[in-house]
């Protein structure tokens, strides 16, 4: 048996954030020219691309995805890893797969607007751009980085919230993030949709999800999607909650996918001093934009 002292540390690996026309990519994951190639993709009008900032509910876009494509039959999600079923576009070697899927080809993407296929400003295809409050995005982002191997472990949550306000990480500023695609909406067959509203009410999501797809689902339909794509389901299935991907990527003694899944873990973490800067570069930031964010589970403003 191999002596666990003398195994190499997974985080010592050769994956580092490599600049990219002003984009992070993460070598070893992703290669610059195939995430150039993107932009020329053939675009089919079935085509879905469920667009997040990493830790906004991607995975579970995924889940919903697949159910609502399934009429709400989970069997139907059983075969394979979700990623396998709604890939993520910007990994190496995703080319090859797009051009072949069958229709409706269902996909995810951390990517900025500039890098997307240009069919989707033709009215081809369609978006989903999940957004989350930024706070707990932070936080989630914070502990993703423990566990996920292709990413480097912060010294403590004090060296990730610099480099979060930095958009120093991968998906660089959130702030970029949501106002270039927001900002592009129009050009594009696009909903818009909050995690913290998934959360409080998801069967009205999954029915505006619905309506956006054309696909006809009945009430008991959207039920079972909804059954089968809350947190504690998910927690349980091995194709959504990605315990079964390999130590080479997550290291599951670490953290997990599924870790809290709610609204305003933040405050869990923020000291008073981080959440003052944070809410003036917010305040600074978003002043002219029409979006506005639920903080706290309990809370029914916005902000
Ligand atoms: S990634 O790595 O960017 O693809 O991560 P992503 O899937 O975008 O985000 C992970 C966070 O989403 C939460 N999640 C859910 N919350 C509520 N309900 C369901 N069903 C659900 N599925 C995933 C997950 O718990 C992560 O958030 P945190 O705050 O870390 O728990």
């Amino acid at each position: 048996m191999a002596d666990p002292t003398q195994q190499t540390d997974p985080k010592d690996s050769e994956n580092k954030l490599v600049p990219h026309r002003n984009f992070n990519l993460i070598t070893g994951i992703h290669s610059p020219e195939e995430v150039d190639r993107i932009q020329n993709w053939e675009i089919r009008d079935s085509d879905v691309f469920a667009i997040t900032y990493p830790k906004s509910g991607t995975i579970w876009m995924q889940q919903i995805l697949l159910l609502i494509h399934s009429k709400g039959d989970v069997t139907a999600t059983t075969g394979q890893l979700n990623s396998d079923s709604v890939p993520w576009i910007e990994l190496m070697g995703s080319e090859k797969t797009f051009v072949c899927a069958p229709s409706p080809r269902l996909q995810v993407s951390h990517l900025q607007y500039r890098f997307m296929p240009l069919g989707l400003r033709q009215k081809r295809g369609k978006v989903i751009y999940v957004a989350r409050n930024p706070k707990d995005v932070l936080v989630s982002y914070y502990h993703f980085h423990k566990y996920a191997t292709m990413l480097q472990t912060p010294k403590n949550f004090t060296e990730f919230f610099e480099n979060f306000m930095e958009g120093n990480v991968y998906g660089n500023c959130w702030f970029e993030h949501i106002q270039t695609w927001y900002s592009h909406r129009a050009e594009m067959n696009f909903l818009f949709l909050k995690y913290e509203d998934m959360v409080q009410d998801l069967r009205s999501v999954v029915r505006q999800m619905c309506v956006f797809l054309e696909q006809d689902l009945t009430e008991e339909q959207v039920g079972r999607v909804v059954q089968n794509s809350t947190f504690s389901t998910m927690k349980q299935n091995p194709q959504a909650n990605y315990k079964c991907v390999s130590a080479s990527l997550l290291d599951h003694r670490e953290g997990t996918f599924m870790r809290k899944g709610t609204i305003g873990d933040w405050k869990n973490n923020f000291t008073v001093a981080q959440n003052e800067k944070f809410n003036r570069v917010y305040q600074e930031k978003m002043k002219d934009w029409p979006l506005s964010f639920k903080w706290d589970i309990h809370d029914n403003r916005t902000m």
